[in-house]
């Protein structure tokens, strides 16, 4: 008998047990984006070489060792995306979407591609919730961007994750950098692998992420891009630490801090997580692409976004099975502004939760609730005579209460402790 086939090296399923992860995941996603104003997008799974050629440089790991290329049948290049960030963009221009009002947001939910050696957490075959916000070069959109991604790992309950981020300058700056890095490492390039050496030529700032010992150690007394930042650099970044503070959101700037593509300006940024070290620490990451659209030959406009990985943080929070979690609903469609609004406010105060922005009816929204094995349920009515009410369930002890606007913050917490003192 032939030998049955095998599952690709680096491919997985996502076996029923699993899918629950996936629903949380990409619904906290789809409510965290619509209810910021972000409009989905699908892009083909395969785009032309040269988009992904162009996009990511000739000189980073993903085009020079880990695309998926092939000839199609009239002999055209074509590669299955390795990333959002490039597709998004060409269907930007495609779709003039750079006419209308601006910044255009974008969100994607979907599988990506890169032949790369499989490892725990990193596959030949992974999924990415991205956002990109499309025409606008303020450090305004950078906070946006970047504090969402962090309220999306905090509507999933998940502990432990960091924000650290870094600003590598600009067209203007950039060079000067480059040419201090190089002199660095210049005396020392004997001693360093073939890689780095590699890294050395074409791109320094690479070297910054090298996983080599003997260079991480050069590391340490490098020069730092923040030393090298122009004015307009330098202010931008200093409005993305502030806008950050101001939104409660703690970061850690980290100058060793580089992305891994190659079409980044001025901010950069990763969430990482506690239990991921290694090549594998970031959950996600992404930052502004200034320069981008004008390398791909389109207008020069400017953009940020981010890409965060499904994949690893299904695994976290596989690991983690007890996060509570608060899933906020409305009652009937005049409550939706005030119950997102609530959503907020409890967020802002440290707890996650996932706000059902969904035109669904209470029942379907409840079982949604009761799938993502919420811990509680907020609901939020506008009866006729427009005063709002509230109402925690307790999804556990199926006892439902109502409750007046300025105690809900005590009692939820209060709920929630109680959950986890209880063995389920
Ligand atoms: P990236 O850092 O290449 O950025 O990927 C983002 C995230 O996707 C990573 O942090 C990781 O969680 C996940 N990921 C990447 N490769 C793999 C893999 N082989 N296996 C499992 N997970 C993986 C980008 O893709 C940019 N397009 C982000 C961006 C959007 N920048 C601006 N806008």
């Amino acid at each position: 008998m032939p030998a049955a086939p095998q599952r690709p090296r680096g491919l997985k399923d996502i076996l029923p047990a699993e899918q629950p992860y996936w629903v949380v995941m990409t619904r906290a996603a789809e409510a965290m984006a619509v209810g910021a104003g972000y409009q989905r997008i699908d892009t083909p799974i395969f785009e032309a070489t040269e988009l992904f050629v162009r996009t990511v440089g000739e000189t980073s790991d993903v085009v020079t060792k880990e695309m998926y290329t092939f000839l199609d049948r009239g002999g055209r290049s074509m590669t299955l995306r390795p990333e959002g960030t490039a597709p998004v963009v060409r269907a930007y221009f495609d779709a003039a979407m750079n006419n209308g009002p601006q910044p255009v947001r974008l969100y994607y939910l979907g599988p990506f591609f890169r032949y790369d050696r499989p490892q725990a957490g990193r596959f030949r075959q992974f999924h990415q919730f991205g956002l990109e916000a499309i025409g606008d070069a303020g450090a305004g959109l950078d906070v946006e961007v970047i504090t969402l991604g962090w309220r999306w790992y905090g509507a999933l309950g998940l502990r432990g994750v960091s924000l650290q981020v870094n600003s590598i300058g600009d067209a203007e700056c950039r060079p000067r950098y480059r040419d201090a890095l190089r002199q660095y490492f210049r005396p020392y390039l004997d001693s360093l692998p073939a890689d780095d050496r590699a890294r050395f030529e074409r791109n320094p700032l690479r070297l910054l992420d090298s996983k080599d010992p003997q260079s991480m150690s050069l590391l340490e007394a490098a020069p730092r891009s923040l030393d090298f930042l122009c004015e307009p650099c330098r202010a931008a970044f200093a409005q993305v630490q502030a806008g950050l503070g101001r939104a409660g959101i703690p970061f850690a700037v980290n100058p060793h801090l580089v992305r891994g593509l190659d079409y980044y300006t001025r901010t950069a940024f990763e969430y990482w997580h506690e239990s991921l070290s290694g090549a594998q620490n970031s959950l996600g990451g992404g930052g502004r692409y200034d320069g981008l659209a004008e390398d791909l030959g389109y207008r020069p406009t400017p953009a940020v976004g981010f890409a965060l990985g499904l994949d690893r943080t299904e695994g976290i929070l596989q690991a983690q099975e007890s996060a509570p979690a608060i899933y906020a609903l409305a009652v009937e469609p005049s409550a939706l502004e005030g119950m997102k609004a609530l959503a907020e406010q409890i967020r802002e105060r440290g707890l996650a939760v996932i706000a059902d922005v969904s035109d669904a009816q209470l029942d379907v929204k409840l079982r949604r609730a009761d799938r993502m094995r919420a811990a509680l349920v907020l609901l939020v009515g506008l009866p006729e005579d427009g005063t709002e009410c509230v109402s925690i369930r307790d999804m556990k002890a199926r006892a439902q209460q109502q409750v007046k606007r300025g105690e809900l913050h005590d009692r939820v917490r209060g709920m929630l402790a109680a959950h986890a003192a209880v063995p389920g």
